[in-house]
């Protein structure tokens, strides 16, 4: 039997679909590429802006005619889209042809549901909101030598604009010792590089703290987790994705300086450099009060590698607000940005507002953001033209082997397949706006 399994969205669907593969080898699936070879296709989901979700009911439409090729063909869908209000309505009328809708709280339930289905027992759904946090299922990673690792599931944050806390839930914490213990049974099996993963990584423990002994007090910490982390022995690098802003505390600040191993990539989602627009999305900070956390950072660790989202054309956004997110921009030097025109999710308050940004303009403010970002991208990647880079090479083609830098820069340099899942000394010998490329002074 074999399952094709698409993933979109974020790292947090990429890591539920290394456990959907690791449930569905033992049911006996083995994962292919070609969708016409599928006894099993499943969609894991995501609802942050509405393309994404275009892409999927169009993608559904296509897989109609397989359905009508193979009667015997399950197809489920899976995910943030899975969760969210009306979904099972909505599925049930335009793609009927869907067997299972299952949401982001209970995968391990996938294998029961699908049997249900092939057992004759028709259409089935699970959306019930759990805040049961299940240890220990199986998983089939894509690269044996980085593993990305789960701390928090959820969002309590409920940012304006956002759909997260809707289909994720509210923010959950895994033990300490649930998470060290994955991060050294990763390490064992042979990954240089974690990646601690949550929506928002600083606040990790907060819910913990009266639960049980072993996670009292400070011990749940994010800051308290990266030096525990720091101890792995084999484990070279430890990443982590995403930070706020509001909860950047001065213990996590100095964790990252005294810990060599986490990296000093910060991605820093700001979304916009105007206070007035801040305010209104609920993110808790002002735009001073942003440039401030990075001046703290930049003191305590210099060599940081800042990244950010940007989300232009939220509702009333005039051209004032949005020069303040251009200026920001240059003020604080970002490697990268992911910039986003806003896309009114249903539910969440900033649908409702007035003051809707037409699609013409938002996507010239997305023109305007992302050349001004090019220019810093370019800017800062020439500042790197002679030094030399920590790189994880995490693929290779044609003499070419590709990785990230410390600070997340992908850079390109010449060396044999076998340098793939180690770190090289790289020399940055020319620098472009996405890409830098370099020359090694050999393996590690
Ligand atoms: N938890 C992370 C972000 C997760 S979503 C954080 O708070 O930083 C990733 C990015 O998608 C966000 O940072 C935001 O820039 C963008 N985004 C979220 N909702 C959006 C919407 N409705 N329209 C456009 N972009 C959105
Ligand atoms: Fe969404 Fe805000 Fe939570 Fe990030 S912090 S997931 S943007 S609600
Ligand atoms: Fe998308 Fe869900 Fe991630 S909405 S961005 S897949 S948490």
């Amino acid at each position: 039997m074999q399952v094709y399994l698409a993933t979109y969205g974020c790292q947090a669907n990429e890591r539920d679909s290394e456990t959907i593969l690791g449930m569905l080898e033992q049911m006996g699936y083995r994962e292919t590429k070609k969708e016409e070879e599928a006894d099993l296709i499943l969609l894991n989901t995501c609802s942050i802006r509405e393309k994404a979700e275009q892409k999927v009911f169009s993608y559904l439409g296509t897989l109609k005619q397989y359905k009508q090729d193979k009667p015997g063909l399950v197809i489920g869908l899976c995910g943030c889209m899975a969760q969210e209000t009306d979904m099972i309505k909505l599925i049930r009328r335009r793609a009927p042809q869907v067997d299972l809708v299952l949401g982001t709280h209970k995968l391990h339930r996938l294998p029961e549901m699908i049997r249900n289905v092939q057992g004759g027992l028709g259409f089935q759904w699970d959306q019930e909101e759990t805040g049961e946090i299940v240890e220990a299922l199986p998983a089939i990673r894509p690269y044996p030598f980085k593993a990305l690792v789960n701390i928090t599931y959820g969002c309590n944050n409920f940012c304006t604009y956002c759909i997260v806390p809707y289909v994720r839930g509210r923010e959950r914490s895994r033990r300490l010792e649930d998470i060290l213990s994955e991060s050294r049974q990763r390490v064992a099996e042979g990954a240089v590089e974690l990646m601690y993963l949550g929506q928002n990584v600083n606040a990790y423990g907060k819910t913990l703290k009266d639960e049980s002994a072993d996670n009292k007090g400070k011990e749940a910490s994010f800051a308290n987790l990266l030096y525990r982390a720091q101890e792995i022995k084999e484990l070279e690098r430890i990443r982590y994705m995403t930070s706020h802003p509001r909860d950047f505390g001065e213990d996590l600040i100095r964790a990252i300086a005294d810990c060599p191993k986490v990296s000093r990539h910060i991605h820093l989602p700001v979304q916009s450099g105007s206070s007035r627009i801040l305010r209104q999305m609920n993110r808790g900070y002002s735009r001073e009060e942003y440039l401030a956390l990075v001046e703290r950072i930049r003191r305590q660790v210099p060599e940081a590698v800042f990244t950010t989202d940007i989300i232009v054309g939220f509702p009333g956004e005039t051209d004032e607000d949005l020069q303040d997110t251009i200026t920001l921009l240059d003020q604080v030097g970002f490697d990268s940005a992911f910039t986003f025109m806003y896309s009114p999710r249903q539910g969440t308050p900033a649908a409702k507002l007035a003051e809707q940004i037409p699609l013409r303009e938002k996507k010239a403010r997305l023109q305007a953001v992302m050349a001004a970002q090019a220019g810093n991208s370019l800017r800062l990647h020439q500042e790197l033209l002679g030094q030399t880079l920590h790189v994880l090479a995490e693929s290779w083609d044609n003499g070419v082997l590709s990785g990230r830098a410390d600070g997340n820069q992908l850079i390109h340099f010449p060396g044999e397949a076998s340098g793939v899942g180690a770190f090289h000394q790289v020399k940055v010998k020319e620098a472009q706006t996405w890409t830098l490329k370099g020359e090694t002074h050999g393996q590690e």
